[in-house]
């Protein structure tokens, strides 16, 4: 039989260290309370969850596992790539195939940190006309938050503090990590 992987207390992600932050045990029990408060708002309706890659394929992964309601899911991420104009990077949002229009949609986010992404995601999806839009945030970083939207379902608030794992990456890499590490600053 295989035995469950022993955290490591501390990893290295290409060029830095990271302190082990939030067990898989703690992640796993934070997925469950968003789950049963989903199950219990969306009583009777099959919302749609949208979840933005890449980082919260993990996430999204274990939540649909965990919601008793019939839900739908999709996936869509930002692109950036250099157009004509003098502005230079554009943002356009790739991989929305369903029509969300009249559907209860649930953004299904990693970590909130400015928020000016998710801020620019609701823009674009109200365009569409869903039903009801709502955000499942696994990760917050309050005191990074710059903007005025609510979270509807929040996971974890945590401070201004770097993290991979979970989905969550360092410059592409630790994503793989079923915890969640925060940069160690000590080490630096
Ligand atoms: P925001 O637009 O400032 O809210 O940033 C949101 C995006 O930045 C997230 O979807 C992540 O991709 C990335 N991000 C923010 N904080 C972290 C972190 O601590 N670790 C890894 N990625 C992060």
């Amino acid at each position: 039989m295989l035995k469950p992987l022993k955290p490591q207390e501390r990893i290295r992600v290409r060029d830095k260290f990271f302190s082990l932050y939030i067990s898989k045990e703690r992640i796993d029990e934070t997925v469950s309370g968003i789950a049963r408060l989903i199950d219990h708002d969306y009583a009777g309706k099959t919302p749609l969850l949208l979840c933005i890659l890449n980082g919260a394929f993990i996430f999204a992964s274990d939540l649909v596992r965990k919601l008793e309601t019939p839900c739908e899911i999709s996936f869509v991420k930002y692109s950036s790539y250099h157009g004509m104009e003098s502005s230079g990077k554009i943002n356009r949002l790739i991989g929305l195939s369903e029509n969300i229009r009249s559907r209860d949609v649930i953004i299904v986010e990693d970590i909130v940190d400015t928020g000016n992404t998710m801020a620019k995601l609701l823009d674009d999806l109200k365009q569409f006309e869903p039903s009801s839009l709502r955000i499942a945030c696994f990760c917050f970083k309050k005191e990074a938050f710059r903007e005025n939207f609510a979270i509807d379902y929040c996971g974890l608030v945590i401070p201004d503090l770097f993290v991979v794992g979970y989905g969550l990456d360092y410059d592409g890499s630790g994503r793989n990590f079923p915890d969640i590490y925060q940069l160690d600053k000590t080490l630096l």
